[in-house]
């Protein structure tokens, strides 16, 4: 199978065809979701949050992020594979950010890196693009920036979005990510450009969605947002297979006479 890459993903837009993305930071998950067929595996520096238990991604590393990256890059063979640039690596200087997305293109096998920011990071994305790095941007609600935010809120300022969205893409970004405003604002944002537009929490007037794993497969603990779905209840079964190892290792069922050398 061809690998999805960024002309891919742009024929899927002009198609109307829905791109599906999702994150994924381990070998295991991502292999069982490219084989699942899902285009685009997101090494999120949500895994702050959903794998290393803190509340929120500001302690992320960009060592831990290329750890992350190495295991899915070598896990897929058709997803296109996009990486998180943790906080700050794509707050201060733009020398930074393309010696981590140089880190990215040479140390794993992922193919492009995804930036908090719209308008005012248009000269980073256009020095990424020029350095060969390809940028996915990530407007609206932006984590990486929740303690001058004051907390994760619906984002809803349409001209801010559309004009954060519209410098994205002039500085050659090949796709904007959408997070948490209403679906009439993503709809706006997706009509003023011409690039793929990926949403969470923005409604279906988007070429593509994307939502935390760990959200949907019931693994997350405490607090889930709205705009997610459970698809399965992972976290459940996890729980009752090892509450059953506990009891059959407790009643002497486990191991059996089959699963022991004689
Ligand atoms: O880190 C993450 O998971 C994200 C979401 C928007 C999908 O950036
Ligand atoms: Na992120």
């Amino acid at each position: 199978v061809p690998r999805v890459t960024t002309r891919t993903l742009q024929k899927m837009r002009d198609n109307d065809d829905p791109i599906t993305m999702l994150t994924a930071y381990d070998y295991p998950m991502a292999r069982l979701l490219d084989q699942a067929g899902v285009d685009v595996l997101l090494v999120g520096d949500s895994m702050g949050m959903v794998v290393q238990g803190h509340d929120t991604t500001l302690p992320v590393t960009m060592d831990q992020m290329i750890y992350h990256a190495e295991m899915v890059g070598r896990a897929t063979d058709r997803a296109m594979v996009v990486v998180d640039l943790p906080f700050p690596e794509g707050q201060i200087g733009i020398e930074r950010s393309i010696e981590a997305g140089v880190r990215v293109l040479k140390d794993t096998r992922c193919h492009a890196v995804k930036l908090e920011g719209g308008a005012e990071q248009a000269d980073r994305i256009a020095a990424m693009v020029t350095a060969g790095i390809p940028v996915m941007a990530h407007v609206g609600l932006r984590p990486q920036n929740i303690h001058v935010d004051g907390g994760y809120r619906l984002q809803r300022d349409t001209d801010r979005l559309v004009a954060d969205a519209r410098a994205a893409e002039q500085a050659g970004a090949f796709a904007v990510l959408i997070e948490c405003v209403p679906s009439s604002v993503a709809a706006a944002i997706t009509d003023a450009v011409k690039v793929p537009t990926i949403g969470i929490g923005a409604g279906s007037a988007v070429s593509g969605q994307v939502l935390v794993t760990h959200d949907i497969l019931g693994l997350t603990t405490g607090y889930t947002p709205k705009f997610t779905r459970n698809f399965a209840e992972i976290g459940k079964a996890i729980g009752q297979a090892a509450a059953d190892y506990v009891a059959q290792v407790k009643s002497g069922g486990f191991p059996s006479k089959s699963e022991s050398f004689s």
